[in-house]
């Protein structure tokens, strides 16, 4: 199959009609490569695009941009040529797929990520995007937490607000999301799941409805480890789609490392 085939296989699960100037474009190499192996990826890091070019990939498929802005512009910076010629020397023909994920409904960032924390539970949708997971036993942060770390093997979550109190509800806000005050201040919202987090606004909020006796928490995830799982999904569903092609998940790693 050719890469823009592949591609506008992934493209058909979202409805984007209304959506103007989407990211999900050809960002490197040639629309009619033939593939046979499609390499998936969260972040293209320079470690992801040597890995996936060893492994001989014909394809990439990413979430997150190359060069650090929503629309992949690329500018004279030195770490973007040299990003540049890295990608250039290699085979591959590189997409991006962000948005169609996200518009798609459900979510499949968001069903990707509570598929993998793997809780009994069900879903509540949102006409814009949010996915609720009412839990079908009680959890306090603290113990979701631990859980969560162990299953999305994830280095270090913080946690803002009632720790110990038990919830049901929660709240998908992954990657760096819009609304969070918003779900924040929605009577149904327990326990928010966030990628990137505005402490001094909604982690403040949380801890002060905390002491104020509601049941508000933040668990704060990381953006990689926020939204990684639901790219392994997304590299699921493509094999499923085209089983004659090979498939693999490229782990980008956290942007962090600790002291
Ligand atoms: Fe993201
Ligand atoms: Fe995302």
């Amino acid at each position: 199959m050719k890469a823009y085939e592949i591609m506008n296989i992934l493209f058909s699960m979202a409805d984007m009609s209304g959506f103007e100037n989407t990211c999900d474009t050809l960002k490197c190499g040639q629309a009619d490569k033939e593939v046979k192996k499609a390499a998936v990826t969260m972040f293209p890091t320079v470690e992801v695009i040597k890995q996936a070019q060893d492994w001989g990939a014909d394809l990439l498929v990413v979430h997150e941009p190359l060069y650090y802005n929503h629309m992949d512009k690329h500018s004279d910076d030195p770490v973007e040529i040299k990003k540049r010629e890295l990608l250039e020397s290699t085979d591959m023909t590189v997409y991006r797929y962000h948005d169609h994920p996200h518009i798609a409904r459900p979510d499949m960032i968001s069903v990707g990520m509570f598929e993998a924390i793997g809780l009994d539970g069900e879903y509540e949708y949102e006409a814009d995007g949010l996915v609720r997971y009412h839990l079908k036993n009680e959890i306090t942060p603290r113990e979701l937490a631990a859980h969560m770390e162990e299953k999305l093997n994830i280095k270090h979550l913080r946690i803002a607000g009632s720790i110990d109190t038990p919830c049901k509800v929660l709240s998908g806000k992954f990657g760096s999301p819009g609304g969070v005050g918003r779900e924040l201040r929605n009577d149904k919202s327990e326990i928010m799941l966030i990628g990137e987090v505005c402490e001094w606004a909604d982690c403040e909020y949380a801890r002060d409805a905390a002491q104020l006796g509601f049941k508000k928490a933040i668990i704060a995830m990381g953006h990689i480890p926020s939204e990684r799982d639901g790219m392994k999904y997304i590299a699921g569903v493509l094999k499923e789609k085209c089983p004659d092609l090979t498939v693999k998940y490229f782990e980008s790693g956290e942007v962090f490392q600790y002291t």
